[in-house]
């Protein structure tokens, strides 16, 4: 298993629908590989140095909170592996500049930047994440819908490498989860650090109950009388995706639809669900600082010998296999 985040913030509960809750039960079945995916950051400009060293921190705490095990994971800073940049110089022959232009999240990132045209970095974005994939042998990805065209190209390039050099990489599958989509508090149909519009993980109770409490549900309703819609309510879609208790759900939403219950009660009950959530992933962070300081140091250091371990052997093949043994 192979994954990873671009270290731009704090996970949010976008990220454990989507992706966390997969790696995490993932983790049992397969060898699992998370990469911190630093090299993608800089595809949108150059950050500071000391906000991105913040958030790595936060993404590999992230991580182990929501219950990676540091024992049996590789947990890895991309940019600690430079093997990454010399497998993606090589897929990179393989993949035609319209068929990257096509890629649906491009159009997203310039967006975002607020440029018209890519550079050579932004656009190979997918086959540096084809890299990430194939280098440490990756067969299965947990991701995010928003990922699927990514993990496809990669597929391809699976395809077109074989095809010309003979069987040397498996096609990766990802892993999307079927109701993974989360909206944001503002009601947009996705939860994004750069839409201002998450539940962090590591936020605290006081932040989730405002937070909540300020969360766009049906507009139509003007009276707790009024019959409330449940289909598309993200106050809803939160509580069916975290609150413990489906019978609570189940009756708060009879009553939302009956007009026999508030917003603000719907919104109080979901506050206390997720901070029922958070609260092992917040205590779990605070334990394993406690126990170690050095915890995301030390965990990066060892992610980075078995990476590269790992990338070395992919390499080796590469180069076999395209012929670029020479003299050996
Ligand atoms: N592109 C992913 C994102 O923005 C992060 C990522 C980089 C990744 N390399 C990866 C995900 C490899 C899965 C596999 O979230």
């Amino acid at each position: 298993m192979l994954t990873g985040d671009r270290p731009t913030g704090a996970l949010h509960l976008g990220h454990y629908l989507g992706t966390l809750a997969n790696r995490v039960r993932l983790q049992d079945e397969f060898e699992p590989f998370v990469l911190v995916a630093d090299y993608h950051l800089l595809t949108t400009g150059l950050r500071r140095r000391d906000e991105t060293e913040r958030d790595i921190r936060d993404d590999v705490l992230g991580n182990l909170a929501v219950g990676i095990d540091p024992a049996r994971a590789t947990i890895y800073l991309q940019s600690q592996v430079p093997e990454t940049a010399e497998l993606f110089l090589l897929l990179g022959m393989l993949v035609s500049v319209p068929r990257v232009r096509r890629i649906p999240s491009l159009k997203d990132k310039l967006a975002e930047i607020h440029a018209a045209e890519p550079s050579f970095g932004l656009l190979g974005y997918p086959i540096l994440q084809a890299s990430d994939i194939l280098l440490v042998g990756g067969e299965v990805v947990p991701v995010g819908r928003d990922q699927a065209s990514h993990v496809e190209l990669a597929r391809e390039i699976v395809r077109s490498f074989n095809a010309a050099f003979g069987p040397t990489f498996r096609e990766p599958v990802a892993l999307i989860p079927e109701d993974g989509l989360l909206p944001g508090t503002d009601g947009d149909p996705k939860m994004g650090r750069s839409r201002g519009n998450t539940i962090d993980l590591f936020d605290d109770p006081a932040a989730v109950d405002s937070k909540v409490m300020a969360m766009y549900t049906d507009p139509r309703r003007v009276h707790a009388t009024d019959p409330g819609r449940v289909e598309g309510n993200p106050v809803f879609a939160y509580h069916d995706a975290f609150n413990a208790n489906p019978d609570e759900v189940a009756e708060l939403k009879e009553r939302y639809r009956a007009g026999r219950v508030g917003d603000v009660e719907v919104k109080r009950r979901l506050a206390h669900a997720l901070n029922e959530f958070l609260h092992p992933i917040r205590a779990r962070r605070r334990a394993l600082l406690q126990d170690n300081p050095t915890i995301v140091e030390d965990v990066l250091r060892a992610g980075e010998t078995r990476a590269r371990a790992e990338a070395r052997r992919t390499i080796d093949a590469v180069r076999a296999a395209m012929g670029l043994d020479y003299f050996s």
